[in-house]
């Protein structure tokens, strides 16, 4: 017996000696150490041994076991010591590495030009309101004096959500809106989407307007040229010509429309290579906003006396704004997201 355990010893360390992995050293222990393992059948003839030697032999055993055990534990340790090192070699983080840029995004054109509106506006003392963009008839036609069979609403290709309600066709209805909860004098700009069955280069089905508008006992005409007069020059520059031409909106009497001097052409109808000037159809000018004086019929619908209020109105298209500013010609870049489009701004 004293033989084979010696054998198993030098068996089993040998073999540990092999093993390259977590794996076999698992195999080597069962095939020695494991319940049908070689030790433990040796043990098994314990009985025929003479009782005299019982002990020493029960020692070796124990000692061939536990230097068995000793070194797969150490192997073990080497194993994972190894596996250690290598991972970490592997994720050795470079601190000196550059970062990683997070990447900026801007304001939409739109929402820029918007942003200037409002605030040359502001300087002005107008304050901003907002409604809603489903509006009932009342507030997006009736009030604004356009009575139902009226030939003006032909001027708007209006959506119809339901019988009475409609998305609203311009921002005209927020003057209805505030002037129905409160009192003059007001001074007030209503940015917002409108909606119009209208497309191509130059219509989109929604598009943005700034409404504005003012009422206070005595505001003239004067007024509307001035106001109008002096947001242009602010958001155009001082230099940009300006007129204002008779037109006729059912809520403003009398009532303008106001070109500023074509900017492609410099008010020229020319383009400097000679040809004719596309953009404004070769008149020099170019529509930008409609306005009046608010129809006394108006402030009847909000209970306002028109003896004693006056007021002036206007509604510019911001997509217009911003597509004669920067030079655009295709209005359908602002809405399609292309980041080369945008980047621009
Ligand atoms: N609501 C008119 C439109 O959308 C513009 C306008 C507003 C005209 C206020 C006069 C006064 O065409």
């Amino acid at each position: 017996m004293r033989a084979d355990l010696e054998r198993i010893r030098q068996a089993a360390l040998a073999d540990l000696e092999r093993c390259e992995d977590e794996a076999a050293l698992d195999q080597t222990r069962l095939r020695y150490l494991g319940r049908k393992g070689e030790l433990t059948a040796v043990l098994r003839g314990m009985r025929e041994v003479a009782a005299a030697e019982r002990p020493a032999m029960g020692e070796l055993a124990n000692a061939v076991k536990t230097a068995v055990e000793e070194r797969l534990g150490a192997l073990r340790r080497r194993l994972a010591d190894a596996r250690q090192a290598k991972s970490l070699a592997e994720e050795r983080l470079d601190v000196t590495l550059p970062g990683i840029r997070s990447a900026h995004g801007h304001l939409h054109p739109l929402t820029q030009v918007l942003d200037q509106i409002t605030s040359i506006f502001a300087e002005m003392g107008f304050g901003v309101e907002t409604g809603p963009e489903v509006e009932d008839d009342y507030h997006n036609f009736e009030a604004l004096n356009i009575p139902r069979d009226h030939p003006a609403r032909d001027m708007h290709d209006t959506f119809f959500v339901a019988e009475d309600r409609v998305l609203r066709t311009h921002t005209s209805p927020v003057q209805i809106r505030v002037m129905e909860s409160r009192q003059p004098p007001l001074r007030v700009i209503a940015p917002g989407v409108v909606y119009r069955h209208d497309d191509d280069v130059t219509h989109s089905p929604n598009f943005l307007q700034v409404e504005g508008f003012f009422v206070d006992e005595a505001v003239t005409f004067g007024d509307l040229k001035g106001v109008l007069s002096e947001f242009v020059h602010a958001f155009f520059g001082p230099r940009i010509p300006l007129r204002f031409r008779p037109s006729f909106f059912p809520f403003t009497e009398p009532s303008a429309e106001v070109d500023i001097g074509c900017v492609m052409c410099a008010a020229s109808g020319v383009l400097p290579d000679g040809s004719p000037c596309r953009v404004c159809k070769r008149s020099g000018w170019l529509e930008i906003l409609g306005s009046g004086m608010i129809d006394p019929n108006v402030f009847r619908f909000v209970g306002y006396d028109p003896e004693k209020f006056s007021g002036f109105a206007f509604g510019l298209g911001v997509e217009r704004l911003a597509m004669l500013k920067h030079g655009i010609g295709d209005i359908r870049l602002f809405y399609e997201n292309d980041l080369r489009f945008l980047r621009q701004f």
